[in-house]
């Protein structure tokens, strides 16, 4: 098993706590800091729906919460579907905290990798705040 078929099967492991009542719709997610640290999350959604919380974004606070200012990669898959995709208020959590590589799979649930560029090209950034 490589890096990505491993950050793939620990995001599938915490998407098995995934709290999705409304959608049935199980995502896990693992951000591996820029000091290797890694941290999970799964969607938790809920009754009033807007303030249901997204895998990656679970993940991705979680990490900030314990000190991560630097996340290097975040992997993504689901449970219930075939692949997903980060939404793009997700894509733009990434952002702030220099996501370079983002691992999805793909329908037979083999992991894929993409750029965090080529999900969110043309982005802004905590850079474009500085002057
Ligand atoms: N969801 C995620 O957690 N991450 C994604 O990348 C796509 C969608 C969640 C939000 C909601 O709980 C459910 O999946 C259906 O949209």
């Amino acid at each position: 098993m490589n890096e990505s078929q491993r950050l793939i099967a620990e995001a599938r492991r915490v998407a098995e706590n995934s709290y999705s009542p409304y959608s049935h719709f199980r995502v896990g997610a693992v951000v591996v800091a820029a000091d290797g640290s890694e941290y999970t999350g799964c969607n938790i959604e809920n009754a009033a729906y807007g303030a249901s919380i997204c895998a990656e974004a679970n993940a991705i606070t979680t990490a900030a919460a314990n000190g991560v200012r630097e996340i290097h990669t975040v992997a993504v898959t689901c449970l219930d579907g075939e692949g997903c995709t980060p939404c793009g208020n997700c894509r733009q959590i990434m952002r702030e905290f220099g996501v370079k590589r983002v691992i999805l799979t793909d329908e037979s649930g083999a992991p894929v990798e993409y750029e965090l560029d080529e999900l969110l090209p043309m982005s802004f950034g905590p850079e474009d705040l500085e002057r």
